[in-house]
């Protein structure tokens, strides 16, 4: 009998150093442990014994027994704990980023627009982006047959009521010049609208900042100089200018800013394609219909204006080149500014 508990303890300690996972502690129980495990079947041939031999027996099995169940008992809660370890932590899997909001590029962009023209002693205006016929084009010396008035350019909201959706910031001319007197020097930027197919190069919705400056003696000079500071500022000192002659209906006479690529320095590249040269704002001396208009005498004050696409300024500053990236939303692409 001492022999057969010797073998089945033997054989208990050999299960228990290969004990690795729940399935091996089951096992374990089942073959020892349960009422018809191996030490029940030696308690159970105690009955077979002489009475001096019980004593003996009796304590041998009865300690192999807690033997068994406190190893049992250890190895099953160091199983688990393990196992739940694992489950808890998986170190292949990639870590959480919390990411909060910033401004939009564009919204970067605008505000750093903002900033320099405020620096340059400007006031900031805002307009509805919802216009009427007036505002938008009657009031800025626009001809009733101008074909910027036509379908294919604006979207009209209400024919009947002349009411849609601005084409550009100068409505806001209009309404700063009817809600105060010169000296007037303010940028108004704002959200725009066109009916325009929908490319790489343009959209139907984007930003521009106007520039409005009326006071007396108001010189070309001047708006000059401030859309040459204005550039140096915000893309840098080593710039050429090209003020190249052009036409809006509410400046006479009109000019296009160009900048020398800031990117190429002038030598050419993708960027500025090959010319060397960036378009960036339509300007102007403001027209007498148009002081006349917002109830300014033109024979006492000039000005000047200005118009500046935020989006294009964007993309030259981000790199970005197709301006539809910038309303995709796509975080990968956001996160980069
Ligand atoms: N409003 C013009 C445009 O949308 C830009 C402009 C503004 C030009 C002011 C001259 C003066 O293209």
């Amino acid at each position: 009998m001492i022999e057969e508990i010797k073998k089945v303890e033997l054989e208990l300690k050999e299960h228990l150093s290969n004990l690795r996972s729940k399935e091996d502690l089951e096992n374990f129980r089942n073959t020892f442990l349960v009422k018809k495990g191996k030490i029940q079947q030696l308690f159970d041939r105690m009955r077979e014994l002489p009475k001096e031999e019980k004593p003996l027996i009796g304590k041998l099995l009865n300690e192999l027994r807690s033997f068994a169940e406190n190893e049992f008992k250890e190895l099953s809660e160091k199983i688990h704990h393990l196992q739940k370890k694992e489950t808890k932590i998986d170190l292949t899997l990639p870590g959480r980023v919390d990411y909060i909001g910033h401004r939009h590029p564009i919204y970067q962009t605008m505000e750093r627009m903002v900033q320099i023209f405020v620096d340059l002693g400007f006031n900031v205006a805002e307009g509805p982006d919802i216009e009427d016929e007036y505002h938008n084009f009657d009031a800025l010396n626009f001809p009733p047959d101008h074909p910027a008035r036509d379908m294919q350019d604006t979207f009209f909201i209400k024919s009947e009521k002349k009411l849609l959706l601005r084409t550009h910031t100068s409505p806001v001319q209009i309404r700063v010049m009817h809600s105060m007197k010169p000296p007037i020097r303010y940028i108004m930027p704002g959200r725009v609208y066109r009916n325009e197919a929908i490319s790489a190069r343009s959209l139907a919705e984007f930003h521009q900042i106007e520039g409005l400056y009326i006071n007396y003696n108001v010189t070309f000079a001047e708006l000059k100089g401030t859309m040459i500071e204005f550039s140096r500022r915000m893309f840098g000192e080593n710039l050429r200018f090209r003020f190249r002659p052009s036409f809006f209906p509410f400046t006479e006479p009109s000019a296009e800013l160009d900048i020398s690529c800031f990117l190429c320095n002038g030598k050419g590249c993708r960027v500025c394609k090959h010319t060397g040269w960036l378009e960036i704002a339509g300007c102007g001396m403001v027209h007498p219909n148009v002081l006349k208009a917002g109830g300014i005498d033109p024979e006492e004050f000039t000005g000047y204006a200005f118009g500046l696409g935020i989006e294009r300024v964007a993309m030259l500053l981000t790199g970005i080149d197709d301006i539809r990236k910038f309303y995709e939303n796509d975080l990968r692409v956001l996160f980069q500014f």
